[in-house]
C-alpha cells in the first residue's frame, strides 16, 4: 500500500482544473481496500474512478482512494442471456467493446461514455434511450463502516434518471467493487432516439446490428460533445428537469417552442434549449465557458478554476430560473 502525498488531480479528472489532494492511495483488490480503510478509518476520504463526473472547486483535504480493480469475466449463460462481471476499475467504453466483441447486446447505446464501470451505477448512466438499470444485474460493494462486502440487486440500487441510492441514503458509505450485467445473445435494438435513425441512414446501414448502433452513437457523440482530452468538461453539467403534465402544459402555453419529451411520469425538458434561450450557448468568460455545440456542457478552455466554473453554473441556474421559473439541478458532483 503506497501513500502518495500532495498529488496533482489535474490529469485524474476530465475538467482538468489545477487542484491537489493531500493524499492518494490506489487499490486493485478488496484486500488492499480493507487494509487502507483499516489504517485510515478516521480520515476524510473519497473514491475516484475516471474523474469524469466531478468538479473540484478546491484542493482535496483528505485521501483519494483510486479504484483500479481490474477484470472482466463471463459468469454464466443460457440460450438467451449472459451474465458478465466487470471490475470497478475497468474503463466503461472498454467494457462496451468487450460486449461488442462477444456479440452481447444491451450496452451498445452507451458506447463512448467516459469513466469507469464502478461509477456507472452511481448515477445510472444513460444515453440514447438506454440506462444501465436496463442491463444491471447486481453489484458488490464494500461497506466503509462495518467493513463487510454486500450485494445490491437492481431494486436495492433504487435507480432513477441520473439517480441511485448511492447518491442519497448511502452517499459515501460504500465502495463499489464490481458490477454484473445481464446481456442479450439476441439483442433488442433501441433506435427510437431520433438522432440514431438519422445517423444509421447516413451510414447507409442495411443490416442493423449492435455494432452499427454503437458506431452511430460514437459518431453522434463525437460530433457534438467536447473531447475532454482537448477541452476540459464533465459532460452534461445539469440534469434535464422533469415536470408533471399540468406544470408542463402551463409552461408550454407560455413558451410554445419549448423542447420536452414524454416520460412515464410526465415530461422531461431539454435544459440545453432553455440555456440556449437565455443566451449562454458559446459564452466564455476567461477560460470558463458554455460549449458552443451543447450548452448543457460547461467547459474549461485551459486554466479556469473550479470556482469560476461553479460560479458560471450559478449564473446559468439564476437566469434559467428568472426566465422559465425552473430551477436546474447540477448533475456533476461538486467537491
Ligand atoms: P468519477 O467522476 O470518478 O466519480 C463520480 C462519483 O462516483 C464520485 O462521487 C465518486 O466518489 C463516485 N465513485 C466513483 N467510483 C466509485 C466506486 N467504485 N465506488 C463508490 N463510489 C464511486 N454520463 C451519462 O450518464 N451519460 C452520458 O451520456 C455521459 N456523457 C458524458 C460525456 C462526457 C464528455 C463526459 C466528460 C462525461 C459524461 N457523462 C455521462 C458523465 C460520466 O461519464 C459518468 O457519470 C461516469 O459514470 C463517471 O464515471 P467516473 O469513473 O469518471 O466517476
Ligand atoms: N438543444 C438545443 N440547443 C443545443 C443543443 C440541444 O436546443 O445547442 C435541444 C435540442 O432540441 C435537442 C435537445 O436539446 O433535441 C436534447 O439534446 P441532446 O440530444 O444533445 O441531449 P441532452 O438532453 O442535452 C442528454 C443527456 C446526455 C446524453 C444525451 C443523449 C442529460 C443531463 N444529458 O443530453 O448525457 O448523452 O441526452 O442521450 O440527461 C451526461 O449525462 O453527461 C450526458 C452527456
Amino acid at each position: 500500500m503506497e501513500i502518495k502525498y500532495n498529488v496533482s488531480l489535474k490529469p485524474l479528472h476530465t475538467f482538468g482544473v489545477t487542484v491537489f489532494a493531500k493524499e492518494m492511495i490506489s487499490f486493485g483488490n478488496t484486500e488492499t481496500l480493507k487494509e487502507i480503510l483499516h489504517s485510515k478509518s478516521t480520515d476524510k476520504k473519497m473514491v475516484l474512478g475516471g474523474g469524469s463526473n466531478i468538479l473540484f472547486t478546491k484542493d482535496y483535504d483528505g485521501c483519494i482512494l483510486k479504484n483500479e480493480i481490474p477484470g472482466i469475466e463471463i459468469l454464466s449463460q443460457n440460450d438467451d442471456v449472459v451474465l458478465v462481471k466487470a471490475g470497478a476499475g475497468i474503463n466503461w467504453h472498454s467494457f462496451v467493446l468487450f460486449c461488442l466483441e462477444h456479440n452481447l447486446g444491451g450496452v451498445e447505446n452507451l458506447a463512448l461514455i467516459p469513466g469507469n464501470v464502478g461509477a456507472s451505477p452511481m448515477q445510472n448512466i444513460g444515453a440514447y434511450g438506454v440506462e444501465i438499470k436496463h442491463v444491471f444485474h447486481s453489484l458488490t460493494a464494500f461497506n466503509i463502516d462495518d467493513k463487510t462486502v454486500v450485494t445490491f440487486s437492481n431494486k436495492d440500487c433504487r435507480f432513477g434518471y441520473r439517480e441511485s441510492v448511492f447518491k442519497h441514503a448511502l452517499k459515501g458509505k460504500f465502495v463499489i467493487i464490481d458490477v454484473t450485467f445481464t446481456l442479450q445473445k439476441r439483442p433488442v435494438f433501441h433506435t427510437a432516439y431520433g438522432a440514431i435513425e438519422t445517423e444509421l441512414e447516413k451510414m447507409k446501414v442495411k443490416d442493423l446490428s449492435i455494432h452499427a448502433i454503437a458506431q452511430a452513437v460514437i459518431n453522434i457523440r463525437s460530433s457534438k460533445l467536447p473531447d475532454p482530452a482537448i477541452i476540459g468538461n464533465a459532460g452534461s453539467f445539469f440534469k434535464n428537469p422533469e415536470l408533471h403534465e399540468d406544470q408542463y402544459q402551463q409552461l408550454q402555453t407560455k413558451f410554445p417552442a419549448i423542447v420536452a419529451y414524454k416520460t412515464e411520469n410526465g415530461f422531461k425538458l431539454a435544459a440545453a434549449w432553455m440555456i440556449e434561450q437565455c443566451g449562454w450557448k458559446g459564452f466564455r468568460d476567461g477560460d470558463a465557458g458554455c460549449h458552443i455545440h451543447q450548452p448543457l456542457v460547461l467547459v474549461n478552455y485551459g486554466n479556469a478554476t473550479g470556482e469560476q466554473i461553479f460560479s458560471l453554473s450559478e449564473k446559468i441556474i439564476r437566469s434559467v430560473s428568472d426566465k422559465f421559473g425552473i430551477r436546474l439541478e447540477r448533475e456533476v458532483n461538486i467537491l
